[in-house]
C-alpha cells in the first residue's frame, strides 16, 4: 500500500475519506494492471505459438464449450458489481455528512476563499477546523464557477454562483493543507490558493473564543476598527436584519402563523408537500434555490406570488438569512438528529 502511495504520487491521507478513497484506487488500479499484463503476455505467447507456418495454412476453427462461455460472462460481470457496489458505498459515505457535523459557510469570489462560521467570525484564505470531528461545508460562489480541492483530504466540490453545494470532511491529522481550485475561473485561478489548519479540539476553540473576542470588542467601539459591520455580527443576527429589510418578513412569519409564505419558525429540516404532489426536504439547498427561483416548488396552499432574489442578496447575505431561519427551529425539531432522505436508509453511516 504504501509503495502505491509513492508510485501514484498521492498526497498524505489526511482525512477519514482519503483512506477510503486511496483503498478503492488501489485496488482498481492494481487489478487493471494485473489483468493487462495478463492479457499482453497471453497475446505474445499466442503470437508465437499459433503463428503461421506455411502460405497454404488455414486456420482452424473454434467451438468454445458452454463452461467458457458462462465464465468468461460471470467473471466480468461479478467484478462490474463488485465495484459497482464498494464505489455506491463509498460515494454515499463521502457525499453524505454525520448528523452533528460543524458548518461551516464557504464563499468564493474572483480569486479568493472566504470562510464564515455560524458563531460569527470569518477568515480569509485558512480554513481552521479542529481535528477528530466531521466539518460540513456549505458553499457557493458570489460571480464564477470556482472548485473547493483539497487533495490531502481527497475531496473537490464545485461553488456555483446563487446556488449551494455541500461537501464534508474530517480530518484526524493536525497540520496545514493545501487548499486549490480546481475550476479555470478567470486570469488569476492559479494564484486561487488557500489553506486548510487543523488544529487540536483545544486550539480551535481558543481560536475561535479570541475572534469572538475580537468582534464584541469592535463593536463596543462602534465599528471603525476591523471589517465592516455587516462582518462583524454574529450570522443569526445579521440574517434577521437582512430578512427586515429585503421584505422577506412581510409575507413569512417567524411564530408559526401562516401567512402569505409559509411560516420560517421549525421550517428547517420539515419536509413540504409541494403544490406538483411531490414532496421537499428543506435543506439549506432548498432555502437558497427558493429565494434565487421561488417559482420552481412552489409549497402546497400558498400562492406563487414570492419575487426574486437572484442579483438583490449576495452570497454572503443569503447564507445569513438561511442561518437565521435554521435558528428558528423548535426545541422539537433541534432534538432530532439532522438527517436528509437522499439516499436509501441501508447505507446510511452511523
Ligand atoms: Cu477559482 Cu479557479
Amino acid at each position: 500500500m504504501s509503495f502505491l502511495h509513492w508510485i501514484l504520487f498521492l498526497p498524505p491521507q489526511a482525512s477519514t475519506a482519503s483512506k477510503w478513497i486511496d483503498q478503492l484506487h488501489y485496488a482498481i488500479i492494481t487489478t487493471t494492471m494485473v489483468a493487462s499484463t495478463a492479457v499482453a503476455l497471453a497475446a505474445v505467447y499466442l503470437f508465437v505459438r499459433y503463428r503461421r507456418r506455411s502460405p497454404d495454412q488455414l486456420s482452424v476453427r473454434v467451438e468454445s464449450p458452454p463452461w467458457f462461455e458462462a465464465t468468461i460472462i460471470t467473471v466480468p460481470l461479478t467484478l462490474f458489481l463488485a465495484w459497482f457496489y464498494v464505489g455506491y458505498v463509498g460515494f454515499v459515505r463521502v457525499r453524505r455528512p454525520p448528523p452533528g457535523a460543524m458548518d461551516v459557510y464557504v464563499m468564493a469570489k474572483q480569486w479568493m476563499w472566504k470562510f464564515s462560521y455560524p458563531e460569527g467570525p470569518n477568515s480569509i484564505g485558512v480554513l481552521r477546523v479542529p481535528a477528530r470531528k466531521p466539518v460540513r461545508l456549505l458553499m457557493t460562489s458570489r460571480d464564477v464557477i470556482h472548485s473547493f480541492f483539497v487533495p490531502a483530504f481527497r475531496i473537490k466540490e464545485d461553488l456555483l454562483p446563487g446556488r449551494y453545494t455541500e461537501s464534508w470532511f474530517q480530518s484526524d491529522l493536525p497540520g496545514r493543507y493545501e487548499l486549490l481550485c480546481a475550476e479555470y475561473c478567470g486570469l488569476q485561478h492559479s494564484l486561487m490558493r488557500g489553506e486548510v489548519e487543523v488544529l487540536e479540539p483545544s486550539e480551535f476553540d481558543r481560536w475561535l473564543a479570541s475572534q469572538e473576542r475580537g468582534i464584541a470588542e469592535r463593536q463596543d467601539m462602534g465599528g471603525p476598527i476591523g471589517p465592516p459591520a455587516s462582518d462583524q455580527a454574529n450570522l443569526v443576527a445579521e440574517g434577521l436584519r437582512i430578512a427586515g429589510q429585503a421584505g422577506c418578513l412581510e409575507c413569512h412569519t417567524v411564530d408559526g402563523s401562516p401567512h402569505i409564505g409559509p411560516t420560517w419558525l421549525g421550517l428547517y429540516h420539515r419536509t413540504e408537500l409541494l403544490e406538483t404532489g411531490q414532496s421537499v426536504f428543506v435543506d439549506e439547498a432548498y432555502m437558497t434555490k427558493s429565494m434565487m427561483d421561488p417559482m420552481a416548488d412552489v409549497v402546497a396552499g400558498f400562492n406563487p406570488v414570492m419575487p426574486t432574489f437572484q442579483g438583490k442578496l449576495t452570497a454572503p447575505e443569503t447564507a445569513a438569512i438561511v442561518e437565521y431561519i435554521k435558528s428558528l427551529r423548535s426545541r422539537e425539531y433541534q432534538s432530532k438528529p439532522a438527517e436528509g432522505p437522499l439516499y436509501a436508509p441501508i447505507f446510511r453511516t452511523k
